[in-house]
């Protein structure tokens, strides 16, 4: 008996080929079952009804899937009533869906296994306790049982087909979309590749727009995902529906320690200023070796009522001042909070600060 097994199909390149094609290969390798994996099929990302009844009818007799399979929902309601339509078996006890097929294909008693990896794929159920479980409850009669093991690394494949080596007719590997060169046949009979690849484009990168994957790795995403707090939002009606819930249901996963790092955090505020500020220039004589941020600094140190600010605006060295000097310009911003000031106020707040900076630094007012 001949098994025909595509590989991940991918969006509509890969539909197009399988439409177009399927009858032709299955007259020319004499195919008595044929099977893809579908979890790429629509954009990328799992598969829609409409599609599904399309490859079916154009000759496709079961498809299997793997972590993209629940990226559409209306493919849910599907999953329940569609037993040639599989979704990884290790997901959860009530997710929609069978991971397991066992029944007729054009006459052949057969039993079709479709499993998720956990090595770099999102959390799962072990796939070795539940292929183990799968494969007992086959009735011995079905002698054809194949193997869909979804996953990323080859090492989590190659262990499934040890694992499951003359237990199953075949395990097969899917999910990296690039074709291995490892068939074999192990020692207790099971056949074995770890990844049989990609139906799909091949000018691109696993059959996706290589510009648009360059730019996902040397871009923002990266970025942005750092950030990440948590998501929050309300569950599909239709994997509602399974749960029976009766009324709108929420779903919301938060990152709690960086919520709880942001209420640590003291509110502080200060009212916008109402009054006024009066800004004088100053340009000071100094060392050459004297920086502006010194001067601040003793400006600032003293904390001076009514100085609000202190910041650079120019320096000059050259024609009038000694070479070993040079003239700093700072402008000084006074404000009272109360009041609006005036000019008597200003000028002896303005008058301790250079006797400030004359004491402290040897600096003088250039005049
Ligand atoms: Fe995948």
């Amino acid at each position: 008996m001949n098994v025909l097994i595509l590989a991940d199909v991918v969006a509509r390149p890969g539909r197009k080929v399988v439409l177009e094609r399927i009858q032709d290969l299955r007259e020319q390798y004499r195919i008595d079952v044929a099977l893809m994996n579908a979890e790429n099929v629509a954009g990328g990302f799992s598969i829609t009804p409409s599609i599904a009844d399309e490859l079916f009818a154009a000759g496709i007799d079961l498809m299997t899937s793997g972590n993209h399979i629940f990226a559409k929902g209306e493919i849910v309601p599907y999953l329940k009533r569609n037993p040639r339509l599989l979704r990884p078996a290790n997901y959860p006890p009530a997710t929609p869906g069978s991971g397991l097929f066992v029944g007729e294909i054009r006459g052949f008693k057969t039993a079709v296994l479709n499993l998720l990896g956990r090595v770099f794929m999102p959390p799962v159920d072990d796939p070795f306790r539940v292929a183990r479980e799968c494969v007992k409850s086959i009735p011995d009669e079905v002698k054809i049982r194949l193997v869909d093991m979804h996953c990323e690394a080859t090492s989590e494949k190659y262990a499934m087909g040890w694992f499951l080596d003359g237990k199953v007719s075949a395990v097969y590997g899917s999910h990296t979309h690039v074709q291995t060169a490892d068939e074999r046949i192990l020692d207790g009979g099971t056949a074995y590749i770890t990844d049989v690849g990609m139906t799909g484009s091949y000018a691109g990168v696993i059959g996706m727009n290589k510009e648009q994957v360059i730019e996902r790795f040397i871009k923002i995403p990266a970025r942005r995902a750092e950030h990440a707090s948590g998501n929050v939002g309300r569950l599909a009606e239709e994997i509602a529906a399974t749960y029976k819930f009766k009324q709108p249901v929420f779903v919301a996963e938060v990152d709690l320690q960086t919520l709880l790092q942001i209420k640590q955090q003291d509110v502080l505020y200060r009212p916008l200023p109402v009054f006024p500020a009066i800004v004088h220039d100053v340009s000071l004589l100094v060392k050459r070796n004297l920086t502006f941020a010194k001067i601040r600094q003793t400006i600032v140190e003293q904390n001076f009522e009514l100085c609000r600010k202190v910041e650079f605006v120019d320096v000059y060295e050259g024609k009038g001042v000694s070479d070993d000097k040079r003239s700093i310009t700072i402008r000084l911003e006074y404000r009272s909070n109360e009041r609006t000031l005036i000019d008597e106020e200003i000028d002896a707040v303005h008058n301790q600060i250079l006797k400030a900076l004359e004491s402290n630094l040897g600096v003088r007012r250039r005049v």
